[in-house]
């Protein structure tokens, strides 16, 4: 095989095989295949487009271009849930001990946060002792036994993505919905779960900027799941502004644990059960939708949720006392209330900047390498929709440092005013198919 016939072919419109997508993964890994001719086929994609079976072999081939994880010790229909990034999303720590209070395995691989967007594991690491370095016997135990355990990143998954998403990045090449889609299934899928739930964000904090791009990207994941045989469900949710009211490590901890206590924020909460409802119909304890939620709202009400957080807690050396002790978590020294300069109602709050402001703070990573500070944070007093008068508190921001004049010129520049607002559908579309 030639890579220069197979970009042509590409280039001319037609489907590639199996083998040849194979082939140019493959290459690419192994640095056999320079950064350039991968370019050229990558724009031949972003103009000319994969089709189902294009798009699946894709994925496959990225994922085998490195280590998987093998979690077929684990006992049960491994269900893993997927966000394509947000502000203040909490949701796999609420959606982790809901789903497995009903004894769904849930063997979470996660990330810290960078840039704008928090990390499940800095959110964990907030409760004292709490690690996420565990062998890989006890992950398999801990699931087994309890359910639910989170390690960090391990092994050399989907190096082939790596490479690509760097080149796409220098070469306009990220915005391509097969190669997004292909992306982010390829890690799922490395990461060893039988059914995956997505929820892809849309609105000025996401990647998907529309819902057409959003439900797009979310029915090619799907197809995608279905060509590779991983059920796969999606739910297109609403990221113009943040999610709940906390951003911050310690602070969206706190906001998690009150919503399993069924007294969190309502689109948290939502959210959770929406997601959470998907997991436990693809775990196959439910057969519809309804009959999930209401299993999952038994386990708020009864406690056995927060119970089983507080075992999942203590097992990776944590200190469960805060479930119910939140301010045994880390308290910055500082809470400044930021107050409205205008009555009105709010129209928007921009999710990403936000994200940004509570960066400035400390609450997450410039690059990879920086400390954060996880005290800190922003929380929103009011969100879109919401009436404030003048000299209302809008946000309080909790700092370690006693000078955050820029942090609130940011956060200024985030709210606006409008006379009369709706607030936004949280939930656009729910793919099942
Ligand atoms: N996120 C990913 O993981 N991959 C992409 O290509 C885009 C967003
Ligand atoms: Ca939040």
């Amino acid at each position: 095989m030639r890579m220069v016939d197979l970009i042509e072919k590409k280039r001319e419109g037609h489907e590639l095989t199996k083998a040849e997508i194979q082939f140019i993964i493959d290459g690419y890994t192994k640095g056999d295949i320079p950064d350039y001719q991968i370019s050229a086929i990558l724009m031949a994609v972003y103009f000319n487009d994969m089709t189902d079976q294009e798009r699946a072999h894709l994925t496959m081939a990225m994922v085998e271009s490195g280590d998987t994880i093998d979690l077929s010790a684990i006992h049960g229909i491994k269900v893993d849930k997927h966000s394509t990034g947000g502000v203040g999303d909490t949701t796999t720590l609420v959606l982790a001990p809901l789903v497995a209070a009903l004894d769904i395995p849930v063997a979470k691989m996660s990330g810290r946060g960078l840039g704008h967007t928090g990390g499940t594991i800095d959110k964990l690491e907030s409760i004292d002792g709490f690690h996420v370095e565990i062998s890989t016997n006890d992950f398999i135990e801990y699931v087994n036994r309890d359910k639910m355990a989170v390690i960090g990143q391990t092994g050399n998954l989907t190096p082939a993505d790596k490479k690509l998403y760097a080149l796409r990045d220098v070469t306009a090449t990220v915005n391509a919905i097969p190669l997004i889609a292909s992306s982010i299934m390829s890690k799922k899928i490395a990461a060893g779960s039988d059914a995956i739930v997505l929820d892809v964000k849309t609105g000025a904090g996401a990647f998907m900027k529309t819902i057409e791009e959003a439900e797009q990207l979310a029915r090619a994941m799907v197809k995608i799941g279905q060509e590779v045989g991983r059920q796969t469900m999606a739910v297109i949710s609403d990221m113009s502004q943040p999610l709940g009211y906390a951003i911050g490590n310690a602070l969206e901890m706190k906001e998690a644990i009150d919503t399993l206590r069924g007294e969190g924020p309502e689109d948290l909460t939502e959210l959770s059960l929406l997601l959470g409802s998907q997991m436990v119909v693809l775990a196959k304890k439910a057969d519809t939708l309804e009959e999930a939620r209401g299993m999952l709202q038994e386990v708020i009400d009864n406690g056995k949720a927060l119970e089983k957080f507080k075992v999942f807690i203590k097992n990776q050396g944590g200190d469960p006392s805060i479930v119910d002790q939140p301010e045994k978590l880390p308290e910055a020294t500082y809470k400044i209330d930021v107050p409205a300069k205008q009555s009105g109602y709010i129209s928007k709050i921009v999710a990403d900047e936000m994200g940004v402001a509570s960066m400035l703070l400390g609450a997450g990573r410039a690059t990879k390498e920086d400390d954060i500070d996880l005290a800190v944070g922003i929380v929103l007093k009011a969100k879109i929709g919401d009436e404030v008068k003048e000299g209302e508190t809008l946000v309080t921001i909790h700092s370690n440092q006693e000078n955050v004049d820029d942090v609130i010129g940011k956060i200024y520049d985030c709210i606006s005013f409008a006379d009369a607002v709706e607030s936004p559908k949280l939930v656009h579309k729910v793919i099942t198919e």
